[in-house]
């Protein structure tokens, strides 16, 4: 375990802004994160997943600690149901095809997104149907003060739309080290409802859909609307589809009748930010090295050498912009660091 001064973080954010850590750590076991947080215990520290989720606009005053956890296993099952540990550090996506490849079916909706397992609890991460909440049985996570272990249930973790007790209560307060997921071993709960994977199955002439299947279609679904980050920086949706009241959405749906919406409850509507941003005019255009995507209004480009400052920029222009045009404020996704 080595500590790293002045440290470039281009490569450990899929944005890939070029920022620097004032010191940095990777720690591959719970014992060496433990030192570590005992060692430095008055340091200001930041601590570092997948960086998937994150836009660095400045460089990081304080000792980043990468969490590079590995290690997948059964832990038990029963006739229809396995559960699968994953440690924190495991990529998602690698995780999502070692289920798919043993015929253990639910994160199969999930294939193909960046970032690492130990932070998919942070903000419950969904696509196509189906959120990590469906099939989350706990995940362990060590007090940053005490380095105590503790177990999370589902219920604790307060789950929502984009939202859980780690962006609140247990904010900055807690290092997520593994998760555990309940999987079903046959009679999978195929959901395939979600529009775009009905047609791409279509398209493969798939009649009666594998998990594989379903995954195959998400992958080319998502590759043919979202950039890869290895290609082109970015870091999934920059913004969350706005909720907002029915009475707020008639106002503005008087003025754009052909507005999309989900109906989210007897009072509240979930409107697609990407059509929004996409009306506001912003859809495929770029400023310098920061953009919007051609194919995707909700995700926001690094072209090469944005700064975070730059695309910070833009993101503000495009909330700007959609309040004054449809009066519906759009947040922010991604963690602007
Ligand atoms: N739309 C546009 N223009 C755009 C993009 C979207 O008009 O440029 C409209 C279309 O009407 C479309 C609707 O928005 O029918 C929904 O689009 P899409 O199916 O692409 O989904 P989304 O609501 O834009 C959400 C998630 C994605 C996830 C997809 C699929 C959020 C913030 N984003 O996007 O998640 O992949 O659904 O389930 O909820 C991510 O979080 O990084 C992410 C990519």
């Amino acid at each position: 375990m080595t500590i790293q001064n002045n440290f470039s973080l281009k490569k450990y954010n899929t944005f890939g802004i070029e920022a620097k850590a004032k010191q940095f750590v990777a720690v591959n076991s719970i014992d060496d994160l433990k030192t570590v947080l005992q060692e430095h215990q008055s340091k200001p520290k930041f601590i570092l997943g997948g960086g998937s989720n994150m836009l660095l606009t400045k460089d990081i005053q304080a000792l980043v600690i990468h969490i590079d956890l590995k290690g997948k296993k059964v832990l038990k099952e029963d006739d229809d149901f396995v559960w699968v540990e994953s440690m924190a550090g495991e990529n998602w996506h690698e995780f999502v095809l070692w289920t798919i490849d043993q015929n253990f079916g639910g994160l199969e909706n999930m294939s193909l997104i960046p970032g690492n397992v130990g932070t998919t609890p942070v903000q419950n991460i969904g696509a196509y149907g189906t959120e990590i909440k469906d099939t989350f049985v706990s995940c362990d996570a060590m007090n940053i003060v005490t380095q105590e272990m503790k177990t999370f249930t589902k219920d604790e973790c307060h789950f929502g739309y984009r939202e859980s007790i780690f962006k609140h209560e247990a904010k900055d307060q807690f290092i997520i080290t593994s998760v555990i997921f309940r999987l079903t071993k046959h009679n999978h709960k195929i959901n395939i409802s979600y529009g775009d994977i009905t047609k791409e199955l279509e398209k493969q002439n798939v009649i009666t859909p594998t998990l594989k299947d379903v995954s195959n279609a998400v992958i080319a679904i998502r590759q043919s609307k979202l950039p890869d980050p290895k290609e082109l920086g970015n870091s999934g949706s920059f913004f969350k589809n706005p909720i907002i009241s029915k009475e707020q959405y008639e106002k503005a749906h008087a003025l754009h009748p052909e507005m999309p919406y989900y109906v989210i409850s007897d009072t509240e509507v979930k409107v697609p930010a990407g059509w929004l941003i996409e009306r506001a005019g912003f859809k495929g255009k770029r400023f310098g090295d920061a953009g919007i995507h051609k194919n995707q209004a909700l995700v926001l480009v690094n072209y090469g050498n944005a700064t975070g400052q730059e695309i910070l920029a833009v993101s503000k222009d495009i909330q700007a912009t959609v309040l004054k045009e449809f009066g519906i404020a759009i947040e922010a996704e991604v963690n602007v660091i």
